[in-house]
């Protein structure tokens, strides 16, 4: 992703209060600006609307050294994970940053305490506390969300609070049913949002409204998995989302397992099972053991989705299983990317022109062409060669890509895309709304150099022609390739052939 970042002269006064009623345009003109990513982004909102007190904002040198090591605070407070502010060079001189979402709404201030790097990558960041500017309007159900003093429960008594990434099946259902009772709480129920399937989560989330007690609440957090940083295991994510619903006024947390140091007890509820013979999940210790159904494991579950069959009605409800095809859909009408990359020469294009007009003969599937000589003369008019260019060339054709897939058509992608970080970057893309196959056509330098169809190696060799990818530029070659091809031994047909054997046998297409 690119963020806009605006750096400017700091006016005298710039230190004066940032209200959101008075002058706002005016003391903000002139500061830096800086989109955060979406784990900040998602953190800044949470500091923003109270839910991390007594946080004060993103955190210092010192304090995230003590959290990441024994999960506290400088001053002894605990507090599971870091939550840091990673900016580029040029802001780590400013005293207050705007920070904005990715369209450049503004969200807040930044008055920074600190300017420090992150040890081990370097990474410039920015500590100090955050004045909010306007309430973010941004992500799926944001009607929806709620601060914590926005959510209030009638009297007092018990809050059960469910904080989840994933769709309440049957069984939770009942377990969550149970546990309330035994509590005499009402229910809270926080969807996570920061996944692959935000909307599909809570729409599954209120379609079970009528199943959840009297009186239940659904209110969507902004709590991302924070995979990028190696110190949030799965007791630390717990530890966060007990602080979370604490924040939102919850004096308990249904989960699976306990913690050390949760901010309110975590109930964890008996087991459950479904008893076959009369038809209803209960506890498993009121099931007769020849009447307990096996479980659907994760893995079935998705081969289910995967073949588009029906999910069992005693699994989850069928409004559920609908949002569950949602966020996986079939792998017959789910978008995917074949990514072809290689020398200039070695076949990439003809290939993937043949394999495109095969997906469309046989499958009646949307498919975009993506091909390198193609795309540099339009979405990529006017890029060089350079390192930076190849690297923006390739992002752009993952973007696109990654745009077609998510709308469940089919990229075919045919550029040299000769460095591995940029290939991995663009997996990542359409990973995250779909699949990806990369395909390695590897026909050797000596044989592309030898059929130089368009005599672009023999400009190279005679130094027409600078960085010329396998003369004086390089080529890395992937180790992430569903299927290589060299083009040497294999006719152009037997070669879409293998790629369209590679798509039968992933079940993306049906054979003849
Ligand atoms: S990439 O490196 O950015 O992925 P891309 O696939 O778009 O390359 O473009 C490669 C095509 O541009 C080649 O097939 C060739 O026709 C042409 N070309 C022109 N200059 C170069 C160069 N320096 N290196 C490689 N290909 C070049």
């Amino acid at each position: 992703m690119t963020w806009i970042i605006r750096t400017g002269p700091r006016r005298a006064g710039s230190e004066t209060a940032v209200t959101a009623e008075a002058g706002l345009d005016e003391v903000l003109r002139d500061l830096p600006t800086w989109a955060p990513d979406p784990v900040e982004l998602a953190d800044l909102e949470l500091l923003l609307a109270g839910v991390y007190a007594p946080l004060p904002g993103f955190l210092g040198s010192f304090d995230t050294a003590m959290v990441i090591a024994g999960g506290r605070l400088a001053d002894g407070t605990p507090w599971p994970v870091p939550v840091t502010l990673t900016v580029p060079a040029e802001l780590t001189g400013a005293e207050k940053v705007v920070l904005q979402d990715p369209e450049g709404v503004p969200l807040g201030v930044l008055t920074v305490t600190e300017s420090w790097r992150e040890p081990t990558s370097g990474g410039h960041r920015l500590a100090g506390p955050v004045q909010a500017l306007r309430a973010p309007a941004h992500g799926p159900f944001h009607r929806l969300r709620r601060r914590p003093d926005e959510v209030t429960f009638d009297g007092d008594g018990n809050v059960l609070a469910v904080a989840t990434r994933e769709p309440l099946h049957r069984k939770r259902l009942g377990q969550l049913r149970q546990v309330a009772e035994q509590l005499s709480a009402r229910v809270l129920v926080l969807p996570l949002l920061g996944g692959r399937h935000d909307e599909a989560l809570v729409r599954a989330l209120l379609a079970v409204r009528r199943e959840l007690p009297e009186g239940a609440q659904i209110v969507p957090v902004p709590l991302p998995v924070r995979d990028a940083d190696g110190t949030v295991t799965a007791e630390r994510d717990l530890l966060l989302r007990s602080h979370v619903a604490a924040a939102y006024g919850a004096s308990h947390l249904l989960a699976d397992g306990g913690a050390e140091g949760t901010a309110i007890p975590v109930v964890v509820p008996e087991p459950w099972g479904y008893d076959a013979d009369v038809e209803v999940w209960r506890p498993v210790a009121r099931i007769d053991p020849d009447h307990v159904q096996a479980e659907l494991t994760a893995e079935r579950l998705g081969e289910l989705l995967d073949r588009g069959e029906p999910v069992p009605d005693w699994f989850t409800p069928p409004a559920v299983a609908t949002e569950l095809a949602v966020a996986r859909p079939p792998k017959l009408s789910r978008g995917f990317t074949v990514f072809f990359t290689g020398l200039s020469g070695s076949g990439k294009s003809t290939v993937a022109r043949g394999l495109t007009d095969a997906l469309v003969e046989r499958q009646g599937r949307n498919v975009t062409l993506l091909d390198g000589d193609v795309v540099r003369r339009m979405l990529s008019a006017g890029l060089t060669f350079s390192k930076a260019d190849r690297e923006l060339n390739i992002r752009r054709i993952g973007y696109v890509a990654a745009e077609v897939t998510r709308h469940g058509g089919v990229a075919v992608c045919a550029p040299i895309a000769p460095y591995a970080a940029t290939r991995a970057e663009v997996r990542a893309m359409v990973e995250a709304v779909g699949d990806f196959l990369l395909v390695h056509v590897a026909t050797p330098l000596e044989e592309c150099e030898r059929r130089d169809r368009k005599g672009l190696y023999a400009k190279a060799r005679a130094g027409q022609i600078p960085e010329f990818t396998g003369i004086s530029d390089p080529y890395e070659t992937p180790d992430d390739a569903a299927l290589t091809l060299d083009t040497t031994e294999l006719s152009t047909d037997e070669a879409v052939d293998r790629v369209l054997t590679l798509l039968v046998e992933g079940g993306y297409i049906t054979g003849d």
